[in-house]
């Protein structure tokens, strides 16, 4: 077991992800409580992570006295590998070369942090993000890595087992990030690699039961993989204290509810109210453009029902939901932090304060690749794992603009027929998330012999692995030729298809 101590990175939870893909439990403290988890969790080794505050400023965060004096093994990444030779007796100086993106490492030094991966003298590609940097070394610590503007971009302490990098091995663009994680991991700290998705399982199972107690809990499902995979799990762990509420808030897709309802009721036979709220969502939003709204709009309507139907149940203290840590991360503005609101994702940011029922959230720390290894480990059908993701508030936010009854109807025919040719063509399980976007935008065609003038859509595809970046996916153009031919034959009220070629960043996967 491996001790993550968080100083308010917006990746600490990929370092989590990194160290799992070993096999290796692990767990995050926020700093200020890491000597406390420290001597609880007594383990194999500690990684620092990253952090938006610069150890030059006074009362900055540190990493706990005792990790330093148990002689476990410590790897410090950027913020972490500051601290750790601050700490030691080192110097860090700010602000000499921002240094943010890509830059090139190379490997000056033989180290079991390399083994295998870094061969000396080569140069290797990876990802900074820093403003400050280490000046002087600790005793005892020596040069591994180097890079133009990080002359101590990868150092160690062979005999004490501290190594520090400047770049960050947990992100995608370190591209043998993952690697080095191992040879810490595995070699340097000795773990074994034999925690799994079995285990994870297990040790959600007694978190739930701890936390609910005998107390009834209500699971808004909405369909997607996310929810239904928390709604196994809490079945499992809590039987029939759970509740499963299914809100048709008439933003779903063609087919939506009637799947979802089959498979819960049917396949599972988890108790499920199927609540039909279609008018009184699009009462509410009706009028409303503003993509943050249209989340607050939802997210409230969405408490309103499910507290309706506590109250039919007697009571539910909790509210349980698939929120999945890319949700969180994106939703959460850390004070003084680098991590901004980009979207209030419904589940999360989106829920109002006056709230009564307190959240169950047991796939927090899980990406969405590891919330279907779950779902498999827990008998899912690999259709329904292998789902594209749906957002809570649906096909409100691929409607720019106002929303209204009619342009819904549009854009669920087009999604449709969009996904039926990407299912034909067997493209469905190389991608990521598909969909159409019907924009608020008319523009002239011919018909016949006729003039329209009618809405464009866009489709959208992307390949990602986490959600958290993205590309869109090089369909054939012939492909795409015929979904839109297809499209403008079959749907009334569309006359125009765009591709949307963005990759997020700078975009985002959906439009709004
Ligand atoms: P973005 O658009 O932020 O999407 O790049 C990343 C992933 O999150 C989904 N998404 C949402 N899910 N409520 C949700 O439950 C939301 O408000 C929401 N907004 C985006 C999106 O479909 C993609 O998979």
């Amino acid at each position: 077991r491996i001790l993550i101590v968080d100083f308010g990175s917006q990746v600490t939870q990929l370092i989590a992800r990194r160290v799992r893909e070993e096999g290796v439990y692990s767990e995050i403290a926020p700093f200020q409580s890491a000597a406390e988890a420290f001597r609880s969790m007594n383990p194999k080794a500690v990684i620092l992570s990253g952090g938006p505050a610069s150890v030059t400023d006074e009362g900055s965060p540190r990493a706990p006295r005792e990790i330093f004096d148990s002689g476990v093994p410590v790897l410090g990444i950027c913020y972490g590998q500051q601290t750790m030779a601050a700490q030691l007796d080192g110097a860090v100086e700010g602000g000499h070369h921002r240094e943010f993106g890509r830059a090139e490492v190379e490997a000056i030094s033989a180290s079991p942090l390399f083994e295998g991966v870094w061969e000396i003298g080569q140069r290797y590609p990876v990802w900074m993000s820093h403003g400050d940097r280490v000046t002087r070394l600790p005793e005892g610590f020596e040069i591994i890595g180097t890079s133009e503007n990080a002359p101590f971009a990868a150092v160690a302490d062979e005999n004490r087992r501290y190594y520090g990098v400047q770049f960050h091995p947990e992100v995608v663009h370190t591209p043998h990030g993952a690697a080095l994680l191992r040879n810490f991991v595995r070699r340097i700290a000795g773990c074994t690699g034999d925690w799994t998705m079995k285990a994870f399982r297990a040790e959600a199972i007694e978190r739930i039961r701890a936390q609910v107690g005998s107390e009834k809990v209500i699971c808004g499902l909405s369909g997607g993989v996310d929810s239904s995979v928390a709604a196994v799990l809490l079945h499992e762990a809590i039987g029939d204290q759970l509740t499963c509420v299914f809100v048709d808030h008439g933003l779903l897709r063609a087919g939506e509810a009637e799947q979802v309802v089959t498979l819960f009721r049917d396949a599972y036979n988890i108790p499920l109210v199927h609540v039909q709220a279609q008018e009184t969502f699009l009462e509410e939003l009706s009028g409303i453009s503003d993509p943050e709204q249209k989340r607050k709009i939802i997210g409230r309507l969405f408490i309103d029902v499910f507290e309706a139907e506590a109250k039919k149940i007697g009571g539910a203290s909790f509210l349980a939901q698939g929120t999945l840590y890319p949700d969180v991360i994106e939703s959460v503005s850390f004070t003084g932090g680098p991590s901004v609101t980009i979207k209030s994702h419904h589940n999360v940011g989106g829920l109002p304060e006056r709230m009564n029922m307190k959240l169950v959230e047991p796939l927090r720390e899980l990406f969405k690749d590891e919330v279907r290894d779950l779902g498999r480990e827990l008998g899912l059908p690999d259709k329904f794992v292998g789902r594209h993701p749906f957002p809570g508030p649906g096909l409100a936010i691929r409607c720019p603009g106002d929303i209204t009854a009619e342009k819904l109807g549009i854009l669920r025919k087009a999604d449709l027929i969009y996904l039926e040719e990407i299912r034909r063509a067997g493209l469905y399980d190389e991608i990521w998330q598909a969909f159409a976007v019907l924009l608020p935008v008319r523009t002239v065609g011919v018909m016949g012999d006729a003039r329209t003038y009618d809405y464009v859509c866009a489709l959208r595809a992307v390949t990602s692995v986490d959600g958290m970046t993205a590309d869109f996916y090089p369909f054939d153009m012939k492909f795409i030729g015929r979904v839109a031919t297809r499209i403008i034959n079959e749907v009334n009220g569309i006359n125009r298809v765009v591709y949307d070629i963005t990759s997020k960043p700078p975009g985002t996967i959906e439009w709004e």
